[in-house]
């Protein structure tokens, strides 16, 4: 693809690349607005280095791209901008959000189209962030079990992810939210096709039986994971990732322990799921 206002490093040749060129804390005009947009249905995973970005620049620049997603389950950490959501540990963090392969928020009738995480404190070494092709995913599956895919949904539920991350005492008042969405989910603008199952939130298959589902999830969990479907993004002081969660899924490595990481995340929200035959 030819671009003319950014330029586009690709990470590796199945996924990821960086923007250069691009100063997110200015409006994008509208080629440039449609170059990013590209770049990233292209890569599904694009990174920008060396940014300085308000609070309102970073929710302006998520708009560009759809209306902002708030959070079903995660504490509104500043009152008067409920899309963000803090990403952070310390030296008391036991987990960190997101250190399961998954899909942001697939719990939700209408999962988010994209999330952009921006990270102001990142630790010595260490802390990356892993992608992986779904489209790929799917395509390097055998025959027989695409077929047995094409018909089958997947029961995705917040709790699965979230229930230890809400306060113990909120647990009974708090709605995590569920939904049913294909197996197969056809991208909305590039026609492909990707698995749209993760270990984060889908809980089971509901046309099969119990351990025929276990074992199915199963499988195509670890196939997810085949390294050659990935990247890895190191990350710097304020470097922003932009991934596209309808063909891509992430996975937070926390090895940094006691070493602090900060960042804020605007989630861009997306459409329902379907599935369309190729
Ligand atoms: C997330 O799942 O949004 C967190 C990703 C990260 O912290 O690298």
């Amino acid at each position: 693809m030819a671009y003319q206002t950014i330029e586009v490093r690709k990470l590796t040749p199945t996924i990821g690349a960086e923007i250069f060129g691009v100063d997110l804390a200015k409006p994008l005009g509208n080629q440039q607005f449609q170059e990013v947009h590209d770049a990233l249905m292209d890569n599904l995973v694009v990174f920008f280095r060396d940014q300085k970005m308000s609070i309102d620049q970073h929710k302006d620049f998520g708009r560009r791209f759809g209306p902002l997603h708030v959070h079903p389950n995660a504490p509104i950490a500043f009152k008067d901008h409920p899309e963000i959501l803090v990403i952070k540990a310390d030296e008391k963090s036991k987990h960190v959000a997101g250190e399961e392969w998954h899909s942001d928020v697939s719990c939700d009738v209408e999962p988010p189209m994209g999330s952009i995480l921006y990270l102001t404190e990142v630790p010595p070494n260490g802390g990356d962030t892993l992608f992986a092709n779904m489209y790929r995913a799917y395509e390097t599956l055998s025959g027989p079990i695409k077929q047995l895919l094409q018909g089958l949904t997947a029961l995705h539920d917040s709790s699965k992810a979230h229930y230890y991350r809400v306060k113990a005492t909120d647990r009974d008042d708090i709605k995590f939210p569920n939904a049913e969405h294909p197996v197969v989910r056809t991208h909305p603008v590039t026609g492909k096709q990707g698995l749209y199952v993760n270990r984060g939130f889908t809980l089971r298959i509901p046309q099969l039986k119990r351990n025929e589902s276990d074992a199915l999830l199963e499988m195509l969990y670890r196939h997810i994971e085949t390294p050659e479907f990935q990247c890895r993004f190191k990350w710097q002081a304020n470097s922003v990732a932009f991934w596209d969660n309808r063909c891509a899924q992430h996975h937070a490595m926390f090895d940094y322990f006691p070493s602090r990481r900060y960042g804020h995340r605007v989630t861009v929200c997306g459409d329902k799921p379907f599935y369309r035959a190729a």
